[in-house]
């Protein structure tokens, strides 16, 4: 049964799967990295003894994919076990702490510190939920945390904080999960746990109780209506829209990466004498603000190069003391790893900004940073994108810092706006996706459609420009705004959309210039504008405001979501499937 119910979950992540149940007094352990078939052909998941038991599938965050670094992770007497999705910021101090007081770790994941620290707390005299509460009461970041205990084999406990956890009412039966696709086959009945709540599940029930100071907390459950597929895409429609959403919280991940992986990083780029920048397609378009970062912030020239093309184009000026910085979502894109590989070749130190931990790209670099977006199902990236620029923005500032370029105050102030994005993307999605769809639908039989801007704004613009063409196959052009008048103007005529993104930066009056070049040649003009902005509103014919003033280099993590939903609703009007356009793959593993 929870072998089915990890299927149904593989989506959210499959470098490792465990499970662990209860059985005469004692813990049965089984895990490894691999996917569910690989794992269980080794292991024989449903051959394991009791009627408690807790399965996992992992994403990892901390810790490369390793049977060690698999959950449930367990306490030095192996009699608690924990699973655990999120990440717990301030992992490294309680691990000092537990260590000093004699605890032995097996793994380098963050969860192993929850057992031992309970382990510690039952040791000092405490009930098992006594324990667990005042553990969870130490954790910085996020979690849905689950526990059982050979001392307890009728009990599971579990408490969640800024990632999902949902328990499940079946008859004589309870269950908790990070979704509810998990149980859905086998009831309905739910109770969505809040932040800030644990709750403790036994033969005669379900108790939640306040995390903080453990008071009671009454819910009753509602009856879900979805199908096991659709709660997959929690309600949405399609996993991109899903994806598109969830860019709220994957940013807020992408900020929980250690200081330690920025400065590691930092100084290996400071100590280089070039830098290069590689990656493809979306990531691509992250590493040209990457690039505008660098300079900006911290006085280095990195030139970013489409991986393809490295090897032709730049390969005779690397060095042993060339830093590469690949960036891939995946970290299996043929291309960047052919870059990579023949950079390493030439001795240059390899650094990367990866998504999928464990990933070739991973292995292959001497010091890398998780994006921490979790899996990415759509084709087409979305919360790649607004992550990679986030960490590349921290790098930038990190490597400023360090060599004096940038005052605390800039950094202060960039920190505010970055730390500022997840909520609102939030509020745009909210407030301003009636109006995308509105653009959407006026642009559906356009056949083409331009997008510009200046200084940062054109990755951007790139960005929405690949993200419109590959989901509703309508050729688009995207440029720099201001060389638009070399050659691409030709091709404007009466009705032509163009969509300009347009922040209130450094760029803004030479933006307005070319709205107006634009508009003379009869263009339909659509603005991504800063509310408030009257100039650019006046000459545009549809406006889609961002809610607040944001420092130019935060712009492109913003500005990007009008776009990305401009281009979802573009494929649907167009009868395409957003999540799998025709000819594409998630990952590119041929050149
Ligand atoms: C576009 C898209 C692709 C990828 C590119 C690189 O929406 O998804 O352009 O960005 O194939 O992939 P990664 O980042 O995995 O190397």
């Amino acid at each position: 049964m929870i072998k089915s119910a990890l299927k149904r979950l593989e989506y959210r992540g499959y470098d490792s799967i465990g499970q662990v149940t209860v059985d005469g007094g004692r813990l049965y352990v089984k895990k490894d990295k691999g996917r569910l078939e690989e794992v269980d052909a080794k292991y024989n998941l449903d051959d394991m003894p009791g009627s408690l038991g807790v399965g996992h599938t992992r994403w990892a965050t901390h810790g490369r994919p390793a049977q060690e670094n698999s959950h449930p992770q367990t306490d030095c007497e192996n009699r608690i076990a924990v699973v655990h999705n999120g990440i717990i910021e301030n992992y490294l101090d309680l691990k000092r702490e537990l260590e000093a007081k004699g605890h032995k770790f097996q793994s380098r994941t963050d969860t192993e510190i929850v057992p031992h620290m309970v382990e510690d707390y039952v040791n000092q005299g405490m009930s098992l939920e006594e324990a667990f509460r005042k553990t969870i009461n130490r954790l910085d970041g996020a979690y849905s945390l689950v526990l059982t205990s050979a001392d307890r084999p009728r009990v599971i406990l579990c408490a969640r904080q800024e990632s999902p956890l949902v328990l499940g009412l079946g008859n004589g039966e309870y269950y908790c999960a990070s979704d509810l696709a998990a149980f859905l086959p086998l009831t309905k009945k739910a109770i969505i746990l809040e932040e800030g709540e644990m709750a403790i599940l036994d033969p005669n029930g379900i108790k939640i109780l306040k995390s903080k100071n453990g008071a009671l907390v009454k819910r009753d459950p509602i009856t879900i209506t979805w199908d096991p597929e659709s709660a997959k895409k929690q309600g949405f429609p399609h996993f991109m829209l899903k994806e598109i959403h969830e860019q709220s919280r994957s940013l807020r991940d992408a900020l929980r990466t250690q200081r330690i992986y920025y400065d590691l990083l930092a100084s290996k780029i400071i100590d280089a004498d070039k830098v290069f920048i590689l990656a493809c397609g979306t990531s691509y378009h992250a590493g040209l603000v990457g690039t505008l970062a660098l300079a900006k912030l911290a006085g280095i020239n990195a030139r970013v190069v489409i991986a393809s093309e490295f090897s032709d184009e730049a390969l005779d000026l690397v060095t042993p003391k060339t830093a590469v910085l690949a960036i891939s979502q995946s970290g299996e894109t043929m291309d960047t790893l052919n870059a990579v590989r023949d950079a390493k070749a030439k001795g240059a130190s390899i650094l990367s900004i990866v998504n999928v931990l464990g990933s070739t790209l991973m292995r292959l670099s001497d010091v890398y940073i998780g994006q921490n977006s979790g899996p990415e199902i759509g084709v087409a990236s979305t919360k790649t994108f607004t992550a990679q620029v986030t960490v590349l923005l921290r790098l930038a500032a990190t490597i400023g810092r360090k060599k004096g370029e940038v005052s605390t105050r800039e950094i202060g102030d960039l920190e505010d706006a970055i730390h500022k994005t997840p909520e609102l993307i939030e509020r745009i999605i909210t407030t301003k996706a009636a109006e995308v769809r509105r653009i959407a639908e006026g642009c559906s039989n356009a056949s083409s459609i331009c997008f510009l801007g200046r200084g940062v704004s054109v990755p951007t613009a790139l960005e929405g420009r690949l993200k419109l063409l590959e989901l509703s196959y309508i050729p688009a052009i995207a440029y720099p705004a201001g060389e638009s008048k070399h050659g691409f103007i030709a091709i404007i005529e009466e009705g032509f959309p163009v969509i300009f993104v347009a922040p209130k930066d450094e760029t803004h009056k030479r933006v307005v210039g070319n709205i107006m070049e634009m508009k003379a040649r009869g263009a339909r003009i659509i603005s991504i504008i800063e509310e408030g902005d009257e100039e650019v509103r006046d000459l545009s014919d549809q406006v889609v405001e961002i809610p607040e003033s944001l420092p130019s280099l935060v712009t492109p993590i913003v500005y990007v979501v009008p776009l990305q939903l401009l281009a979802y609703y573009m494929s649907v009007l167009k009868g395409n499937d957003p999540d799998y356009p025709r000819n594409l793959a998630k990952s590119v593993t041929v050149e």
